[in-house]
């Protein structure tokens, strides 16, 4: 049996069960969009993205325990490939579509997908996110976190602080039959009632199998629209919140990076979910 025909061997042994397949059929009857039944992960896959998903959670405990002031983006890029390699997992960003190291690190005005370098160092009052994405046995778990370093503004720290809190409200609004829409609604609303904005150009997403899977989970987005939340589906939730306008730019120069438009401050955290029957299990934090 080659590897393809492995993958493929899962969806028999493990077929998923009846009264699931049968809520789906309801729900596309009434014209909702329903997951392709590849993206509903069956048992041993999910404890293949829990242990991928440990390991990434470990990735992150290990960053905060030694992030600080003075440090620069590489010496976080090299704390993060040893641990990884440490662990016999593999760096999910080095090299995918051309990314040139181990992980991002996004500082201040930077929304995501900041390169690593040895000539950016970490100063008091900054607010940076790492996320990191671990490959174990092939499969994938994604989470980021904010630090702030040293003493902060009152400013960031509340959008730091007010940025936890729109992924967790998230993860309430991600539950089993609602839709993907749900939890942006719930995201979007509670950010623009504390005055921030949130990027619309990326977002969350299926994740397990491999880096990015369908479906695009927006942090803006109208209740009641897009793909039905099965149990089984594994996703991100990583809402980018800025204190200024939404608009943002990506790097001319490196073709990485994203920017806010306005340079106001920008916070994200992520979070790798299971949605199970009775609500959700984070699988990575
Ligand atoms: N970890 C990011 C995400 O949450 C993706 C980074 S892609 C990279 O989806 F190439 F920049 F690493
Ligand atoms: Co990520
Ligand atoms: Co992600």
């Amino acid at each position: 049996m080659n590897a393809e025909e492995q993958k493929l061997s899962y969806f028999k042994t493990e077929p998923i069960p009846d009264h699931i397949l049968e809520r789906m059929a309801e729900c596309k009857k009434k014209g909702m969009i329903v997951p392709d039944e590849t993206l509903i992960k069956r048992p041993s896959q999910i404890e293949g993205i829990r242990e991928a998903s440990r390991i990434n959670t470990g990735v992150l405990d290990e960053v905060a325990s030694r992030i600080q002031v003075g440090m620069t983006t590489q010496d976080i890029d090299d704390i993060v490939v040893e641990y990884t390699h440490a662990h016999n997992a593999i760096c999910a960003p080095y090299k995918f579509e051309g990314f040139p190291k181990s992980v991002c690190t996004s500082v201040n005005n930077e929304v995501c997908h900041g390169i690593p370098a040895k000539h950016r160092k970490l100063h008091e009052g900054d607010i940076i996110n790492v996320d990191a994405t671990t490959i174990f046995n092939s499969y994938y778990g994604d989470a980021s976190r904010m630090f702030m370093m040293g003493a902060v503004s009152d400013k960031r720290r509340k959008l730091v602080e007010e940025t936890k809190k729109c992924l967790e409200i998230g993860l309430a609004a991600a539950q089993p039959w609602n839709t993907v829409g749900d939890i942006g609604a719930a995201i979007v609303k509670y950010a623009h009632s504390k005055g921030y904005s949130v990027v619309r150009e990326l977002g969350g997403h299926g994740v397990g199998v491999d880096f990015h899977e369908d479906p695009f989970v927006a942090h803006d987005a109208k209740a009641h629209t897009g793909m039905v939340l099965v149990p089984g589906m594994v996703i991100t939730i990583e809402p980018m919140i800025n204190a200024g306008r939404a608009a943002v730019v990506i790097d001319p120069y490196n073709g990485w990076t994203i920017y806010t438009r306005d340079n106001s401050d920008s916070a994200q955290w992520e979070h790798t979910i299971l949605i199970t029957e009775t609500g959700n299990e984070i699988l990575s934090y």
